[in-house]
């Protein structure tokens, strides 16, 4: 997988060098280029923003250099790709934007963005990019506008990590185990939307504390069991509103009790509501 950033601040993308991200590149699973958007200014001060239309506060980002740098960029990955199988299928990049004005990103997502083969991502700082870079390139590719979530930060580099590690820990060969993202919180599949339980590891006492007995006792059926309902549990405390939201389909018998259990109560719906709230509406 390709992915390009194109920053004022390339060495806030420093991390991309460290731990799975760094590893990845150095074995060739990942082509990741970073660039510096002022690198397409042209005046002595390499200047990338200007005041906003219609005034108020902060400063946006001049389109001109992000025209340049998404043009040069695009141009580069066609240029190599004809040299390299004749021209035949220039991959499409997908364009990445964060803001906090996009939509979530989820898991979901990320096992999406994991299946291209291109991402190119435009960090703003300011108040963010001229609207218009975003409807020309939508123009003429997948454009994502992407939060992180419901806070602001001072720009969109630390998301780039955010999204990057996401999205690479899903890569082929990537984790060393290829089972390990099967029981991530919000993995689609068996543990479908509940967050994942505790975990332990050796010793088996520390601190005068022990292991859950269960773990331990080699009875796969029962480990299983535990750690559903520990994932029950925790989701029931930290994410209510994914237990509100559960699919009915995928909780079974001893779930419905385990969530009784929790306080919950289970509507005509087979949906589940906290006792005393009204559920199945
Ligand atoms: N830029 C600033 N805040 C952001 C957020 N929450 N998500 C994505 N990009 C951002």
């Amino acid at each position: 997988m390709r992915l390009d950033v194109v920053t004022i601040f390339p060495e806030y993308l420093e991390p991309l060098n460290v731990s799975l991200v760094g590893k990845a590149r150095a074995r060739g699973q990942l082509d990741v280029r970073v660039h510096d958007l002022r690198d397409w200014t042209h005046d002595r001060h390499h200047t990338v923003d200007d005041t906003p239309y219609g005034g108020g506060p902060g400063m946006v980002m001049k389109p001109e250099p992000w025209g340049e740098a998404l043009d040069a960029i695009i141009d580069s990955g066609e240029r190599e790709r004809e040299s390299e199988d004749g021209g035949e299928g220039a991959a499409e990049p997908v364009l990445v934007v964060p803001t906090p004005s996009g939509r979530p990103f989820t898991q979901e997502l990320a096992v999406e963005l994991s299946q291209k083969p291109w991402l190119i991502f435009t960090p703003a700082r300011y108040e963010g990019i001229d609207r218009r870079v975003i409807e020309e390139y939508g123009d003429r590719l997948d454009v994502r506008e992407v939060s992180i979530g419901d806070y602001v930060l001072a720009g969109g580099e630390a998301p780039v990590l955010v999204m990057v590690e996401a999205i690479a820990r899903l890569l082929p060969g990537v984790l060393g185990n290829a089972e390990s993202h099967r029981d991530d919180s919000f993995a689609p599949g068996a543990m479908a939307d509940l967050l994942e339980g505790p975990v332990y590891t050796k010793p088996p006492e520390w601190r005068g504390r022990g292991v859950p007995e269960v773990l331990v006792s080699g009875h796969h059926g029962k480990i299983a069991r535990w750690r559903r309902d520990q994932a029950l549990v925790r989701t029931s405390q930290n994410r209510p509103d994914l237990i509100e939201r559960c699919d009915p389909a995928a909780l079974d018998k001893h779930d419905r009790e385990t969530l009784e259990s929790l306080g919950w109560s289970e509507g005509t719906d087979g949906r589940f509501g906290l006792a005393g709230e009204a559920v199945g509406e």
